[in-house]
């Protein structure tokens, strides 16, 4: 989106239409690993994700061009698929930000791990990562094809330190798109910002040039968080109740002040019992922008469902991506959300923040900005 003047070229994944399918990984970079280790790794990566996105394998030579007696540069498993939309999307993460790299003096100052907030339950292997990458795309082989060939073009310099996969998107982009539902059966992402919305792209998710540093301008700050959701309470729940929690309707999606589901939410309205027709403890309410200081994000999450617990439930939830200007938002939403009423069904079992630089001029890496 090069038409954004005040921020330049945003990376793929952002604003793109939201795809159905997500592999994100995070990274740690391996011990007495050198900035020209991070640097050529970063290049590696640009030019396999430039290829991947086309639709083509990581290298010219590919899963077949090669020798019989060496093992393929690419994996093989997406030869004769299409593109699928695949978007594959860089962060870097505050632990990155050392002198392994001589990187120490330009973390920005909001580059932090994010504070402990309410009822977390963080499991250190699935938070926090020097790399992170989010490959998203219509056909999930797509998407585990990209983070595969990335972490096997990272040998000897990164491993991964985790990875989700999710299905079904959870939020929307563009307006053409429908509203999906998340696992608690709501419509999820009815008023997130959408790719066209160029004034609150630049009002809340891009970092501006005065904003700095200037490596980041263009760029952004990915929060992502796995939120198991307690689905087998969730649905011995009655309908009214669950309306209550979320603020919304489950069927349409309205607010429960009325109208459709783009009606906005009217907090002052009085239901019939003369208590407020949106709970001011509802998710909606609490997290809606005019009761947060203007605060809006830009939400890609996906649900996810990891098998079962030891209990014989579903291990399942949400992987909340959400794309914001400066970590601190983040950190406002998720405090005002330590009363949710939604709080008693969901539990953040991982964590992790990085900053999303812009996307590479032509010809240059992802982070060239940063390394020089
Ligand atoms: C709105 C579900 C976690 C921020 C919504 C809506 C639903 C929902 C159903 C209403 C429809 C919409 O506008 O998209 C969930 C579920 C979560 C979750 C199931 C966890 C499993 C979070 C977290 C944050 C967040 C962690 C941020 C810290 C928001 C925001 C809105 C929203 C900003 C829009 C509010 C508005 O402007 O009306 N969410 N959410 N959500 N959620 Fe969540």
């Amino acid at each position: 989106d090069a038409a954004a003047p005040a921020s330049g070229i945003h990376q793929p994944g952002i604003t793109t239409p939201v795809q159905e399918h997500l592999h994100f990984a995070a990274y740690d970079m391996m011990a007495r690993t050198t900035r020209d280790d991070l640097a050529e790794l970063l290049s590696d990566w640009t030019y396999a994700a430039n290829r991947m996105m086309q639709g083509l394998d990581v290298s010219a030579t590919g899963a077949l061009g090669g020798s019989p007696d060496a093992p393929p540069d690419d994996t093989g498993e997406a030869v004769g698929l299409p593109a699928s939309n695949l978007t594959i999307t860089f962060g870097f993460g505050p632990s990155l930000f050392d002198a392994r790299f001589g990187l120490e003096g330009q973390r920005p100052a909001g580059l932090e791990r994010l504070p402990a907030f309410l009822n977390d339950d963080l499991d250190p292997l699935r938070s926090d990562g020097d790399l992170c990458i989010q490959a998203c795309a219509d056909d999930p082989q797509v998407a585990v094809h990209a983070i595969r060939n990335l972490s096997r073009i990272a040998f000897g310099r990164a491993t991964i330190r985790w990875s989700q996969l999710g299905f079904g998107r959870t939020s929307k982009t563009t307006a053409s798109q429908t509203t999906p539902r998340n696992l608690f059966g709501f419509k999820d992402g009815t008023a997130n910002i959408l790719a066209d919305d160029t004034a609150a792209l630049e009002e809340n998710v891009w970092v501006s040039a005065s904003e700095g540093p200037a490596w980041l301008a263009g760029g952004s700050y990915l929060v992502a968080r796995r939120i198991a959701m307690l689905i087998e309470t969730w649905d011995r729940t009655r309908l009214a109740e669950q309306d209550r929690v979320v603020g919304r309707d489950k069927g349409a999606g309205a607010p429960l002040s009325g109208g459709d589901e783009f009606t906005a939410p009217d907090f002052s309205a009085v239901g019939p019992t003369g208590k407020p027709a949106i709970d001011p403890r509802s998710h909606v309410s609490l997290a809606h922008p005019d009761n947060n200081g203007g605060i809006r994000i830009l939400r890609r999450g996906y649900n996810f469902v990891d098998g079962t617990t030891d209990l014989g439930r579903l291990n399942a939830g949400l992987f909340f991506l959400s794309f914001q200007k400066s970590p601190d938002r983040f950190v406002t939403l998720q405090k005002a959300l330590s009363t949710d009423a939604m709080g008693e069904y969901i539990r953040h079992v991982g964590s992790g923040l990085w900053a999303v630089p812009p996307a590479p001029a032509a010809g240059a890496s992802i982070g060239a900005g940063l390394l020089g």
